[in-house]
């Protein structure tokens, strides 16, 4: 039985969206996602130029195009969900049609995320790492708990992934990390340890963000962080059982973008988005 959100039916205008990386793993899920929903329609897919999907019907009719081509209404909303490249290619095309985009593609420079900025300063652009609706719960939890526990309790971050993920940390357990170290007013890099060695010393530094990183079986991903004091430990999780998730946080974040003003936004500002008062 699917889980049905309360608050999922909120979309008060419609939306149309044109989705880059529409053949990818998510490009699937966000298209399936999409068409369940009477307020969200994909008018339009794109693919990587020369590859196979090119010229291919998706579900709905829509056939995989090889270039960004917004309306002439620019009234579409542009999800990227591709390469880095492809993202800042579309984006340039994005803010000559003045339509909002929705990244999710991840990997990007630290030159290229200074472009989505200054792209934010003429058209509304949402970036997250990741979309997940309970992640991104997660993540405003934990800022409490720091806040509480974080100067007194030891921190371990632990994220477990399937055996063939190669990246170490994920990208999901290194923004916990960051996270933790910024609601604690340090850099990530002078506090962070990954992992324990035999070979090293063992002992904690003072604000030490233990960093483990677990990777076996098929199991698709959970992070947990324990806030252990003298005497009792708390721990918080979230696992993910269901790449689905993303693309019903990618469906929020179109609703929160349809109609924006210029700017760069977060999963946070979705999260906190009241339909109606934009
Ligand atoms: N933010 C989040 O919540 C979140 C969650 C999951 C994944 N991601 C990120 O989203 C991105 C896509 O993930 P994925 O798992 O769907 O990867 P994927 O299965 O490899 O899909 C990427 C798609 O983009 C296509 N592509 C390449 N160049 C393109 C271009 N110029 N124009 C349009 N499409 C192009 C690829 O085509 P070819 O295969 O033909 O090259 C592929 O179909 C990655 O960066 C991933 O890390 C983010």
């Amino acid at each position: 039985m699917n889980f049905v959100y309360k608050t999922e039916n909120r979309c008060q205008v419609h939306c149309k969206a044109i989705l880059s990386g529409a053949c990818g793993r998510m490009g699937t899920k966000i298209l399936a996602a999409a068409a369940q929903t009477d307020d969200i329609r994909i008018v339009a897919a794109i693919g990587r130029s020369g590859s196979d999907c090119i010229g291919k019907e998706l579900a709905g009719g829509i056939v995989v195009q090889d270039a960004l081509v917004p309306s002439l209404a620019g009234d579409e909303i542009l999800i990227e969900f591709s390469t880095p490249q492809a993202t800042m290619d579309h984006l340039k095309i994005a803010v000559a049609s003045r339509i909002p985009v929705l990244i999710g593609t991840t990997g990007l420079s630290a030159a290229q995320t200074a472009l989505i900025s200054q792209a934010a300063q003429s058209i509304p652009v949402l970036v997250s790492h990741n979309y997940g609706i309970g992640m991104n719960a997660f993540w405003e939890i934990l800022k409490v708990a720091t806040r509480y526990l974080g100067h007194d309790y030891d921190i371990e971050v632990i994220e477990f992934h399937a055996n063939n993920k190669p990246d170490v940390p994920s990208g999901t357990g290194g923004t916990i990390a960051r996270i933790i170290a910024e609601e604690r007013g340090d850099a990530l890099e002078d506090v962070i340890r990954y992992g324990r060695d035999k070979n090293t010393a063992n002992t904690r530094k003072p604000k030490e963000i233990g960093m483990h990183s677990l990777r076996a079986g098929s199991y698709r991903s959970d992070h947990t962080v324990i806030f252990a004091g003298n005497g009792e430990r708390l721990e918080f999780t979230h696992r993910e059982e269901d790449s689905s998730i993303i693309a019903r946080g990618v469906l929020w974040g179109l609703r929160f973008l349809n109609g924006r003003a210029p700017g760069l936004y977060s999963m946070g500002d979705v999260l906190k988005y009241v339909p109606g008062t934009n």
